[in-house]
């Protein structure tokens, strides 16, 4: 770690919250049983969606954000999507999901973040339109259907982007990443990705596309994002990733941003489905605290909503996170958080050896909730202080 890197760290540290991308392994202690169960979800053929619980501060971001470095590292494609009021993402609606996982989709060992980077590593991994599986993918050269994919729009934006320019990349992007804001542009959708290309002729009319709604993300229950995000997950396998993983972080929100009993309903019903694997092959995770799953069914019940399907609740998979031991945050302060502050800042504070262990204690005697944050966000204004004393 450099000295810059340990700014960053304890700065992100110094508010709360985790630390930045490329050190979040560094900075987890403990949990060594159930980093190897969420592990085990990863690789596990059957699993589908996790719910982990766990309390306000004691850990839920950093454990996605674990997940999320783990997948990278093994191989499998990311989307990390946070769900609070400021990302503006409803869970009801599916188009903005998908928009969402276009937004924050990432591949390993690449910086850049979005669905071009992801259709980049797809061409640069299968770049020959005359091989087996762009064969398949283009119904053997007739361009108007597709064996492989689902989604007629993610067929479309997959070629659109092997044959067009960066201009037409550029606005394929933002379909993807807003698919919202396209709904009454389908023309101009139709020209820019169909009309235009000469490497390829697709001969279905204009009108055919917009019948069949291929433009369109929320018609039928948002079938056509079901079948694209199952889509990336296939073009992801397809180009020799593991497959694509869903991290949602601050899924509770889910509840506080709806309104609208009828669109809560349907958030919960579409966690039911990403819960149950058939609309989407890939995996997903969801950040909750442990009384989620109660409160969904409290919400129902006061809305008398006695006919909802509440059987499905049971078969929601739940993954209690257990909050960190007074040891195993001390072991944080001692071997990590101490280090790192005394590389930022250029100092070498003078620590007694388990002068930290009653203090942590006396924090973690105090409450359950936001502990862990609490000491850690402790321990770095006392170093602060220290270092100021000393300048
Ligand atoms: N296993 C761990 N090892 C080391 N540090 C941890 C661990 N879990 C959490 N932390 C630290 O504790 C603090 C709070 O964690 P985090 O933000 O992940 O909690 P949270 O459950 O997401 O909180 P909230 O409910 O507010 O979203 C962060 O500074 C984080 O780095
Ligand atoms: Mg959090």
């Amino acid at each position: 770690m450099t000295k810059t890197e340990a700014k960053r760290v304890i700065e992100k540290l110094r508010k709360g919250i985790p630390v930045p991308d490329g050190f979040v392994r560094l900075f987890t202690v403990g949990r060594k049983d159930e980093i190897g169960k969420l592990e085990n979800a990863l690789v596990d053929p059957k699993s589908t969606a996790l719910l982990l619980n766990a309390n306000y501060g004691s850990g839920k971001t950093q454990m996605l954000r674990f997940l999320r470095e783990e997948a990278l590292k093994s191989g499998y494609a990311v989307a990390m999507i946070y769900c609070d009021s400021k990302a503006g993402i409803r869970f009801n609606r599916m188009d903005q999901v998908f928009g969402a996982v276009c937004r924050h989709i990432e591949i390993p060992d690449c910086a850049e973040k979005g669905i071009l980077s992801f259709l980049r590593w797809f061409h640069e991994k299968i770049p020959s339109t005359s091989s087996s599986y762009w064969r398949k993918l283009s119904a053997n050269g007739a361009w108007s259907r597709s064996e492989t994919l689902t989604s007629p729009a993610l067929y479309v934006a997959l070629r659109a982007y092997r044959f067009g320019n960066e201009e037409s990349q550029r606005l394929l992007e933002d379909w993807l990443m807003n698919p919202q804001t396209y709904k009454t542009k389908r023309k101009m959708l139709y020209e820019n990705f169909v009309k235009v290309s000469r490497q390829f002729s697709d001969p279905r009319p204009a009108w055919k596309f917009y019948q069949d709604g291929v433009f369109i993300f929320d018609q039928q229950g948002y079938a056509q994002c079901w079948a694209a995000l199952t889509d990336l997950d296939t073009l992801a396998k397809k180009s020799g990733l593991k497959g694509l993983v869903l991290l949602f972080d601050e899924f509770e929100e889910i509840l506080t941003n709806l309104r609208n009993i009828q669109h809560e309903e349907t958030a919960i019903l579409n966690l039911f489905d990403f819960n149950e694997g058939k609309r989407f092959s890939g995996k997903t995770f969801f950040a909750v605290t442990p009384e989620f799953v109660e409160k969904c069914k409290i919400r129902l019940m006061d809305r008398d909503r006695y006919d909802f399907e509440f059987a499905r609740f049971k078969k929601i998979n739940q993954f209690e996170m257990s909050p960190l031991s007074s040891e195993q945050v001390v072991e944080l302060i001692e071997q990590q958080i101490i280090p790192a502050h005394s590389l930022a800042y250029g100092w070498k504070p003078k620590v007694r050896p388990d002068s930290f262990t009653k203090w942590v204690n006396s924090i973690m005697r105090q409450r359950i909730q936001d502990r862990t944050r609490l000491a850690i966000t402790d321990i770095i204004k006392q170093l602060d202080i220290v270092l100021d004393k000393q300048k």
